[in-house]
C-alpha cells in the first residue's frame, strides 16, 4: 500500500520539477547559483524530470478496441454498477483519474486494462448470445464475491471502487430469480419448489444418491428455453466452484457435483418468464473410480414435486452419457462457467 502511494507521490513531484524545468531561463539562473553538491543535485533533477517527460510521451494506446460496440444486455441498476466498479477496466472507454495518466502508473494501467478487456469487455458482450452474457454476469459476481475484481492491486489506488454489499445482493438477486420470493408470486408454486426439494422418493436405480444441498450451491448458469417452455438453473458444490476458481478445468476434481434443476416456464403477465411448476432436477457428482463405467460421473435424475427417482433400472444412465457424450473433452459437462476462447 505504502509502495503504491509512494510511487504516485514520485510520480506528482516528477510532475512539478517537470513543470519547473520548462520555466527555462529561471531554471537557468537557479543553476548558475548552484555550487557544488548542490549544482550535480540540480543536475540530477533535471535529468529526472527529462526521464519523466519522455515516460510520459511512452504510452501504449488505449483506443477503441476493434470490435462491433453493444452493451450488454442488463437492466439499468446492474449496468450501473458494472459501468460504476467495472467499466474502468472492462470496456471500450477505460475511466483514467490523473495519477493512472502518468508514467509509470500509466503502464500498469494500461497492461490492466489490456488484459481485462481481452478477458471482458462489457461494452462489447451484447454480440454474445444471451446464455454466454449470463455466464459472464455469473463469473463476474463470483470473482467479486472471491475478492477477486476489482483487482486489489487497483483499490489501493482507488479505494472507493469498491463493490459495496448492496450492490453485490442487486448483482445477485437479477442472476438468481428463481430464489427472489416477489417477482414469482405470480407463478405461485415456485417458492414452494424451492423450499421442498430436499428429499428425494428412494435413491436413483444406479445407486447414485440424492444430493439435498443443492439449491443452495452456487449459481453457474441459468438458461430459458423457449422451445420447451423451461427454465434451467445449474448449480456447483463447494469443490466444483473452487475448481472453477482455481482454473482447474476442464478436469474436474473428485467430489464435484452439478445440479440442473427444471421449472416449467410462465409468463407473470409483464412478460417476464418466472419459474412455475418444479419439474426436475438431475445431477452429475464426479468419483473416478466408483462411476468409471460412465466417464466418472454419477448421474441421477429426481422427478416432479416428490422427486421420485427416474428410470426402470441402471440403464437410464447410458441415456445421460449419451447426450453428454459429444463434451467429452469438457470431461462431459455442458456449461463453462465463462467461455475463455482459445484456452480450450
Ligand atoms: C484495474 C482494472 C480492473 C478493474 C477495475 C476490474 N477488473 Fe476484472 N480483470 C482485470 C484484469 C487485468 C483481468 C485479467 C486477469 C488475468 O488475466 O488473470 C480481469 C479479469 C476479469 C474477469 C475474468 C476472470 C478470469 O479468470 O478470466 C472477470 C469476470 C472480471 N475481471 C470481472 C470484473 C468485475 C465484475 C469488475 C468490477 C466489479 C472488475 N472485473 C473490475 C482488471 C480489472
Ligand atoms: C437430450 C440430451 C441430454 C440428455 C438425455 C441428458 N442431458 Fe444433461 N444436459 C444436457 C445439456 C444440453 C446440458 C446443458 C444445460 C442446458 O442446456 O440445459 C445438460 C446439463 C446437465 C447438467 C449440468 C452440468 C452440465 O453438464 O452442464 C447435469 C447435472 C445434467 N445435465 C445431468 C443429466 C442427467 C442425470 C441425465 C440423465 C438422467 C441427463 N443429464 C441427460 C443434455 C442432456
Amino acid at each position: 500500500m505504502r509502495g503504491l502511494f509512494a510511487s504516485s507521490q514520485r510520480v506528482r513531484d516528477g510532475w512539478r520539477i517537470g513543470l519547473r524545468a520548462c520555466g527555462g531561463e529561471e531554471l537557468r539562473d537557479s543553476l548558475v547559483g548552484m555550487t557544488g553538491a548542490r549544482r550535480t543535485l540540480g543536475v540530477m533533477a533535471v535529468g529526472a524530470a527529462v526521464v519523466g517527460l519522455v515516460a510520459q510521451a511512452i504510452r501504449p494506446s488505449l483506443g477503441r478496441p476493434e470490435g462491433p460496440r453493444v452493451e450488454m444486455a442488463v437492466p439499468p441498476q446492474v449496468r450501473e454498477i458494472l459501468v460504476r466498479r467495472c467499466y474502468a477496466c472492462h470496456s471500450d472507454e477505460p475511466r483514467l483519474v490523473w495519477w493512472d495518466e502518468a508514467a509509470p502508473m500509466y503502464w500498469v494501467v494500461a497492461s490492466d486494462v489490456q488484459r481485462a478487456r481481452a478477458a471482458v469487455n462489457y461494452s462489447e458482450m451484447g454480440t454474445k448470445p444471451l446464455a454466454t452474457q449470463r455466464a459472464v454476469l455469473f463469473e463476474s459476481v463470483n470473482q467479486i464475491e472471491l475478492g477477486a475484481m476489482p483487482l486489489r492491486i487497483y483499490l489501493l489506488g482507488h479505494p472507493d471502487a469498491e463493490v459495496t454489499a448492496e450492490e453485490l445482493a442487486t448483482l445477485k438477486k437479477y442472476l438468481a430469480p428463481f430464489a427472489t420470493g416477489p417477482a414469482s408470486a405470480g407463478a405461485g408454486a415456485s417458492e414452494s419448489a424451492h423450499e421442498d426439494v430436499t428429499e428425494a422418493a428412494g435413491p436413483s436405480p444406479n445407486g447414485v444418491p440424492f444430493l439435498p444441498g443443492f439449491a443452495n450451491w452456487r449459481v453457474i448458469s441459468t438458461t430459458d428455453r423457449g422451445d420447451d417452455h423451461t427454465l434451467r438453473m445449474i448449480t456447483g458444490n463447494e469443490i466444483a466452484m473452487r475448481a472453477i476458481a482455481a482454473h482447474q478445468l476442464p478436469s474436474w476434481p473428485e467430489g464435484a457435483a452439478f445440479a440442473k434443476s427444471t421449472w416449467q416456464a410462465v409468463d407473470d403477465g409483464h412478460g417476464r418468464l418466472v419459474p412455475g411448476k418444479f419439474l426436475q432436477v438431475e445431477f452429475m457428482e464426479k468419483h473416478r473410480v466408483q462411476y468409471a463405467g460412465t466417464g466418472g460421473w454419477g448421474f441421477a435424475r429426481f422427478v416432479g414435486a416428490d422427486l421420485k427417482p427416474y428410470g426402470k433400472d441402471a440403464h437410464f444412465e447410458n441415456e445421460c452419457l449419451g447426450c453428454h457424450e459429444p463434451v467429452r473433452d469438457n470431461d462431459y459437462v455442458f456449461t463453462l462457467p465463462l467461455p475463455r476462447g482459445s484456452e480450450r
